[in-house]
């Protein structure tokens, strides 16, 4: 079998050139993947139908040959089994009914692994289908983040709904954040369990909240996730990506006990290189990069694998690749990364 050269690194090993997917890399800036969108119902008939599903995560695959897949799904399949209505709507992103204290008893965790059960075959059949040396990657998102959705409804510039009910309901926003934190650690053991090789915690919204909030609403439960997933699965790498976490990315690593940090692009590059001393580092390119193309994009990616290419680095974004972006541009980056000397 081929070695999966994100394992090696996710092991502590430095590749060089370095291993390179894209977080978002099946999505609108691709022609195949609009075409499919546009022959099916609505974004979440795409997460729920293995066909669908598995053709869209191995597009950019067959395109670029990425060295990692990852499952195409979304974070709110976890409200959306616990019962909350979600729709996405063109332009205005995803909308939930908001939810309040008294809602927090009535969602209902029985009937998560039956409502989630296309998304482990989209798993198994899409480890079936890969290439041996591509590694498939699963994911959930990180309780705070999900919660910020599910509290406000909807997108928020500044996840402020989020804060003020944790604050104004301190208990509850506890229970609620340890109710989707087990409901996100099995959906990641059962993604394993059906062939995933590494798994993702998107916490896109860790950057908004102060430190004792933090360590509450961001450290403490993605730590019980970790504990949880590696009772059952001791060997399989971890993602963390709190996003935006600045000064809080070494305790979170040490605190949560994550594989590997993803990093956001506004995360000098000595920090990183100071904490990739102590293990795996992804990212960290500005997606606004790749959207300009030219010397802004090939800047950025120098100056990533100078300072980081010597130490264990997965290459990637630093955030989600931006709808408007040229395919050439995702072209052109591959090309020096697979080309770097
Ligand atoms: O990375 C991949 O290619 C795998 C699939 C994936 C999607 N969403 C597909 C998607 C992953 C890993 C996600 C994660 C996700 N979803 C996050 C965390 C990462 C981040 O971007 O911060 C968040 C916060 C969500 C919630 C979500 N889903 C939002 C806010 C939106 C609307 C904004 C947008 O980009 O459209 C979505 C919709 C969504 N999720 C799309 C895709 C491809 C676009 C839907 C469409 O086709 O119209």
């Amino acid at each position: 079998m081929a070695a999966m050269k994100l394992l090696e690194v996710l092991g502590g090993h430095p590749v060089y050139p370095p291993p390179i997917w894209m977080m978002r890399q099946a999505g609108r800036y691709l022609p195949e993947y609009r075409a499919t969108r546009k022959s099916t119902g609505s974004f979440l008939d795409l997460c729920y139908n293995p066909d669908l599903a598995v053709e869209v995560t191995m597009q950019p695959i067959r395109r670029f040959g990425f060295d990692a897949a990852i499952l195409f799904s979304d974070i709110l399949v976890i409200p959306h089994a616990l019962g909350r209505d979600l729709r996405f709507e063109e332009g205005a992103g995803p909308l939930m009914t908001p939810l309040s204290e008294g809602d927090i008893v009535g969602l209902d965790t029985s009937r998560l692994q039956d409502k989630l059960a296309p998304v482990y075959e989209t798993v198994s059949r899409l480890r079936r289908d890969l290439p041996t040396e591509t590694a498939l990657i699963g994911f959930c998102g990180a309780p705070w983040t999900v919660a910020t959705y599910m509290i406000a409804g909807r997108g928020t510039p500044d996840q402020a709904p989020a804060r003020l009910f944790g604050h104004s309901f301190p208990e509850s926003f506890g229970r609620l954040l340890d109710i989707i934190a087990d409901c996100s650690a099995e959906h990641l053991i059962r993604q394993i369990d059906a062939g995933a090789d590494a798994v993702q915690i998107f916490d896109s919204w860790a950057g908004v909240l102060d430190e004792a909030s933090f360590r509450d609403w961001c450290l403490r439960p993605v730590a019980r996730m970790v504990r949880k997933v590696r009772e059952r699965h001791p060997q399989v790498p971890i993602i963390g990506f709190p996003r935006g976490a600045g000064s809080f990315y070494s305790d979170y690593r040490e605190e949560t006990g994550v594989t590997a940090l993803g990093l956001d692009w506004t995360l000098p590059l000595p920090v990183a290189r100071q904490l990739q001393a102590t293990g795996p580092v992804q990212g960290n390119l500005d997606p606004t990069r790749l959207l300009a193309g030219g010397k802004a994009l090939s800047e950025g990616v120098d100056a990533i694998l100078r300072e980081l290419g010597g130490g264990p680095l997965i290459f990637n974004l630093g955030h989600g690749i931006m709808p408007g972006t040229p395919i050439e541009h995702v072209e052109a980056m591959i090309r020096q990364v697979r080309g770097a000397q």
